[in-house]
Order: C-alpha cells, then sequence, then structure tokens
C-alpha cells in the first residue's frame, strides 16, 4: 500500500534545534546521575550503629533510647550524628513491591522513628544490601533499588548502608551504581556507604559512587587476634590497620576508606580502645560508635568524645595518615593536618611497655599525597599531648617518653 503522503511535513530547520535539545536534555540527565551529591560528608561521618554490640537484636525503643543518649552523653556535642540502624529491621514487600520494616520490632514505622531521631537533631541510617536477601537473611534490594531508595527517601532517612551478602552473579560497580543512581532519582541526599568488604576493590571505582566503602572483613573486639569462623574471619584491630597502609592515597573529602565501625567500649581493655580509636583518627576513618550509649563507662566516653583527638580525624584538609616508621613493635605515624600542623602517634603494638627517644632533628617528615613536609631544622612546632590534653615542650628538644603496652602516645604539632 501506498504511504499516503503527509499533509504538513515539518522543515528541518525546526526539527534539528528540537532533536539537539533532546540529546542535550539527556546528556545534562545522565551527566547528573553520574554524580554524588555534592557536599555530603566532607570529612568523614560520625555516628552510631547497632550491628557491633547488638547484632540482630534491635527495636524501635532501643534505637530511640540511644538518640537520647547521644544527646544526653555528650556525643553529639562532640560531632556524632547519624544513629544508623543495621541488619534485621525489614519485614515484608508489600503487593507492589514496597518495602515494609518488621512490625514487631518497629511497629510505629520509619518515618516516625525518623521524625523522632531528627527532632533530637540527629540524622537516621538505614541499611539494605545488593542481593535479594541480607547477610542476615532479611530481604534485600535488589531488582527493587529505585522503590527502596524512593521509600528511603519518603521515610527521611539520611544514610544508606549497602551490603553485598548473596550477590552471586551481580557485578559491584553496576550494583552500587544502581543503587546510587537510585538515590540520586529519589533526590533526599543520603550518605552512601558501601559495604562490600574490600572484595572488589572498591578504592578503584567507588570514589563517585558512595561516600565510603568497607575495605576488609568484619571487625571485631580484639586488638591483635583475628577471629575465625568456619567460613570467615572476623578482623582484629591491628590486622585492620596494616591493610589501610596501601590506600591512603584513594580517600579524601566526600570518600573516604571505610575502616569498619569502631569496638570503643566493647570488650578491650581502655589502652587498647584509645589506641584503636587514635588509630582510626589517623586514618581520617568514620567514626561510627559501635557500643551501647546508654551505658557508657567514663572512660569510655573521654575516648569517644576527646575533642582534640576527633579533631584530628574531622581535619579539614581531609588526607589519611601515614606509616612512617616501624621497629620492633613500635610504630610511628604522621598525618598532615590543616594551617601547617600535623598529628603524630606512636602505636606501642607489643604488651610490654616501649621507650621513646624521638630527636625531631634528626628527622625529615614528607608526604608525597598531600606534598606537605615537616622541615624540623626550619620550623619549630609546640608538642600537645591530646590524650592528657598538656603542652609538652617543642620539636627543639628531642621527646622521651614511656608508651605502655597496646597504647599510644598521640600529639598534635602545631606550628608557632
Ligand atoms: C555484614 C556487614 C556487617 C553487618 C552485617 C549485618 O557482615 O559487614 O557490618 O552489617 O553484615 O548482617
Amino acid at each position: 500500500m501506498k504511504k499516503e503522503k503527509s499533509a504538513y511535513r515539518i522543515p528541518d530547520a525546526v526539527i534539528m534545534p528540537v532533536f539537539l535539545a533532546i540529546i542535550a536534555f539527556l546528556t545534562v540527565s545522565s551527566a547528573a546521575y553520574a554524580q554524588k551529591f555534592k557536599g555530603l560528608a566532607e570529612t568523614p561521618p560520625m555516628g552510631w550503629n547497632s550491628w557491633n554490640r547488638f547484632g540482630p537484636n534491635i527495636n524501635e525503643q532501643m534505637i530511640r533510647e540511644m538518640a537520647d543518649a547521644m544527646v544526653s552523653s555528650g556525643m553529639k556535642a562532640a560531632g556524632y550524628e547519624f544513629i544508623n540502624i543495621d541488619d534485621t529491621w525489614e519485614g515484608y514487600r508489600d503487593s507492589l513491591g514496597f518495602i515494609h520494616p518488621d512490625s514487631t520490632r518497629f511497629p510505629h514505622g520509619m518515618k516516625a522513628l525518623a521524625d523522632y531521631v531528627h527532632s533530637k537533631g540527629l540524622k537516621l541510617g538505614i541499611y539494605s544490601d545488593a542481593g535479594d536477601k541480607t547477610c542476615a537473611g532479611r530481604i534485600g534490594s535488589r531488582g527493587h533499588e529505585y522503590q527502596d531508595a524512593l521509600t528511603y527517601a519518603k521515610w527521611g532517612i539520611d544514610y544508606l548502608k549497602y551490603d553485598w551478602c548473596n550477590t552471586e552473579g551481580l557485578n559491584p560497580i553496576g550494583a552500587y551504581t544502581t543503587m546510587r543512581n537510585a538515590l540520586y532519582a529519589a533526590g533526599r541526599p543520603i550518605v552512601f556507604s558501601i559495604c562490600e568488604w574490600g572484595s572488589n576493590k572498591p578504592w578503584l571505582w567507588a570514589g563517585d559512587v558512595g561516600n565510603l566503602w568497607r575495605t576488609t572483613s568484619d571487625i571485631s573486639a580484639n586488638f591483635d587476634h583475628d577471629v575465625h569462623h568456619p567460613t570467615w574471619t572476623q578482623l582484629c584491630v591491628m590486622s585492620i590497620l596494616d591493610l589501610q597502609v596501601p590506600l591512603r592515597k584513594y580517600a579524601g573529602p566526600g570518600h573516604w576508606n571505610d575502616p569498619d565501625m569502631l569496638e570503643v567500649g566493647n570488650g578491650m581493655t581502655h589502652s587498647e580502645d584509645r589506641a584503636h580509636f587514635s588509630m582510626w583518627c589517623m586514618l581520617a576513618a568514620p567514626l561510627i560508635a559501635g557500643n551501647d550509649l546508654r551505658d557508657m563507662p567514663a572512660e569510655t566516653k573521654e575516648i569517644l568524645e576527646n575533642r582534640e583527638v576527633i579533631a584530628v580525624d574531622q581535619d579539614s584538609l581531609g588526607v589519611e595518615g601515614f606509616r612512617y616508621s616501624s621497629d620492633d613493635s613500635l610504630e610511628v605515624w604522621f598525618k598532615p593536618l590543616e594551617k601547617g600542623d600535623w598529628a603524630m602517634c606512636f602505636l606501642n603494638r607489643s604488651l610490654s611497655p616501649r621507650k621513646i627517644n624521638f630527636d625531631f632533628q634528626k628527622e625529615a617528615v614528607s608526604d608525597s599525597i598531600s606534598g606537605r613536609n615537616a622541615d624540623f631544622g626550619k620550623i619549630t612546632y609546640a608538642l600537645r599531648n591530646l590524650w592528657t590534653g598538656k603542652d609538652i615542650g617543642t620539636t627543639r628538644a628531642p621527646l622521651n617518653a614511656v608508651v605502655p603496652g597496646h597504647d599510644v602516645l598521640m600529639l598534635r604539632l602545631i606550628t608557632k
């Protein structure tokens, strides 16, 4: 059959600009999808998460109590802001595929909980998994990414930890990018925490995808002994620390290496807790407390709320520290800070006390990542002990001290 001639043909002069405008629109909108929310996690996120202490034993009441405690304990004033619900909040998907929380654990729903947490001046985080089931066997997000992101946005969620169990056959870059795009499309700025345990080297590809990425398997509340389970190993603080050494160049404002949540207050000794916290701050790690905030001994609070140590973590330069030297279990770490300052940490990995005699005049510290040098011959820095809050001289004289076993001496070197 002969085609009927159209009575009116749109002139090329009109078609071309419209066509070009459509192409330009598609290019701009896909470019928008290709970026994260700007300005999120400019410094490493600080908050609390339920998993390390409570595992699957969570409910709405305790999350509310934790938000109350974050304020009353002084944690909020020290800079912690996220209350993050980990695995086992998930209930069921309705007939349209939308997710609902477990109604016995969260009877008033997530929106009400988010409103409550926000009323305290805090933010609420949630957890999901790129597979069809989470690590604890609850419902995952696979195939429902856009719906879930929309649901989180409607609830008022501010942070998503996205796990990697039950993902056989999934491409990690694709799976995490899909959820990143879904969050972006939902429109609410949500910090995106990638939790694939470093299995696929996220530091190489996740800078534009997430705000932080786990670099290792799960942490345990052990200083220097890994815990072996039948199918996986839970790492101790020192093992995780060693694994961070080659990764520092990949982190920076908006995209952080995540050596896992804190175990401070979960069973290690006071000095081990202090060393763990100090090293996480030297690493510019996200500071996500994992203890019971409702019941914090003064000595745990003293660690988690030390403003001068936290300032090392949250420093605006956003450069991770590095291991400067290592000698028979005694390590020296440096971290460049804003305005020419440095953080310095002596870490004693052994159980016996170690004497230190550090003659700054004989040392040269330089950092190829930040391009910073500490020329102790030319510049005199004042030394401040960040755990005692005392000024202890300058870099003109050698530093003599004793570092107890499994402990640190942490200093700020302040330009005069
Ligand atoms: C994984 C994660 C943990 C925690 C659990 C929850 O193991 O790495 O941090 O979220 O799943 O099931």
